[in-house]
């Protein structure tokens, strides 16, 4: 049998289209035999079936990190504790990202089963919808979602006819990039601002929610479950690779003729698609660089793009797959200028509550359009790196660290063209394209 390589979409979708995706209804989720692997995780798998399958598929989380799901649960599922939570992480609102949008419009059953079965393999009885408050539509569609799947009885007070009880709510992120952090996400969960907690102590495994230990996990790493408790293992195994197992949806940005979501498996290469899926770079130009996954990994030059996308190549090769936000960059791109768009991206981001990301942030910004207005000199081509390695790590949560690899990363990666900036007092680029 040729696998499809469409677990979590219905096929590839152009960027345009987006909005007018309409979700599909309860009746057809389960003519595609969707609420099969509830009954099954309950009436046959057990909690420890279930984790034990999530834990052999090898699924590792969409939100950015790729940690083994399986291991998150277990972490929880091994704490003695009252109570015991779990958040799916809709907040998305990192530049070129859109996939968990995409997932909660077109499909919200899909993630309503698997946030239920990982709330039942972990022993949760109350699982928060966390979703980025500016999709208003989104929300909406997983309302009446949640509202039919608890008529028909696969959440509530007898889930599946059984004495379990698991309790489901929509929690709105304010849709700001620090929001979907994870512990940011447990403050506004709380009725806090969406600050991070310091990590150690605050693991969300360890004291997440009101001090109980929780999983937080992505909306399509939630996505997956249902599919995996449904199908198998092996069959999970067979799209991707042996150590990133799967399909991911990624989500291509920038100068490229066809921007858009492809679910394609894990492993394929980057080139594939970007002139494969993507069409190829806009208006014939060259390929100058490409971030694989978002601006908080590495940039890479357009001669490395014959990585897989996978979690190991990409680390293999000094950057990440992240959340799979593939944002392309043609010749005629100042690479000053993207590295400013992202400068000021992340400092406007930035929460404000630890000193070095608030002020590094905005020192990177500064530094980089004095440079790019002309004004720059060999001290402030100095001063990138020595602020990036300075800032790097510290605050409470990823953000900063991010920060500094998208700007260190384009800076290292093409200096010559900063020189240039500094030497010709502009940028070389202007009129040029
Ligand atoms: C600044 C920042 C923003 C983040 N935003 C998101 C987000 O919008 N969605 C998400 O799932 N994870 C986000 N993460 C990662 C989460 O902290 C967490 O690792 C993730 O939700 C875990 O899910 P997973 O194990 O399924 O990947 C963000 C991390 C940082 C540092």
């Amino acid at each position: 049998m040729v696998q499809s390589r469409h677990i979590l979409t219905d096929g590839d979708l152009p960027l345009e289209q987006l909005s007018t995706v309409q979700p599909i209804s309860y009746e057809e989720y389960l003519r595609r035999r969707g609420y099969t692997a509830l009954p099954k995780a309950i009436h046959t798998l057990g909690p420890s079936g279930v984790l034990e399958m999530i834990k052999r598929s090898g699924l590792r989380g969409r939100g950015g990190a790729g940690f083994p799901t399986g291991k998150k649960w277990e972490m929880v599922v091994q704490r003695k504790a009252d109570r015991k939570y779990l958040c799916c992480n809709a907040a998305e609102d990192e530049p070129g990202t859109f996939k968990d949008r995409y997932l909660l419009r077109s499909n919200p059953h899909q993630l309503i089963e698997g946030a239920i079965l990982a709330a039942f393999a972990i022993g949760a009885a109350e699982v928060y919808l966390y979703i980025n408050g500016r999709y208003e539509e989104e929300i909406e569609f997983m309302e009446q979602a949640l509202q039919t799947a608890k008529e028909k009885g696969h959440w509530g007070k007898q889930v599946e006819g059984t004495s379990l009880s698991i309790e489901l709510k929509i929690c709105k992120s304010p849709g700001t990039y620090v929001a979907g952090e994870e512990t940011a996400l447990l403050e506004v969960v709380e009725g806090r601002s969406a600050k991070p907690r310091q990590k150690p102590p605050y693991y969300p495994a360890i004291q997440g929610l009101y001090g109980m230990p929780t999983v937080v996990n992505n909306a399509e790493t939630l996505s997956n479950v249902a599919h995996i408790i449904r199908e198998g293992v092996d069959w999970f195994r067979t799209l991707g690779t042996a150590t990133s197992p799967g399909t991911l949806v990624f989500t291509l940005t920038g100068d490229v003729n066809r921007p858009g979501l492809y679910e394609l498996p894990l492993g394929t290469s980057l080139r594939e698609l970007i002139e494969e899926y993507g069409g190829g770079v806009c208006g014939g130009k060259q390929l100058k660089a490409v971030f694989p996954g978002g601006p908080s990994n590495t940039i890479i030059a357009a001669d490395q793009i014959d990585v897989a996308l996978d979690f190991d190549a990409l680390k293999a090769i000094g950057s990440g797959l992240g959340t799979g936000a593939v944002i392309v960059m043609s010749e005629d791109a100042c690479m000053v200028q993207s590295a400013i768009q992202y400068a000021r991206f992340f400092a406007r981001e930035s929460c404000g509550q630890c000193p070095p990301c608030k002020l590094g942030t905005a020192h990177l910004s500064e530094i980089l359009e004095k440079i790019e207005s002309g004004q720059g000199d060999e001290k402030d081509l100095q001063q990138i790196e020595q602020v990036c390695g300075m800032v790097k790590g510290r605050g409470y949560c990823y953000l900063l660290t991010g920060a500094s690899i998208a700007v260190e990363s384009i800076f290292r990666c093409f200096r010559e063209e900063y020189v240039a900036h500094v030497q010709q007092r502009a940028c070389p680029l202007v009129g040029t394209a």
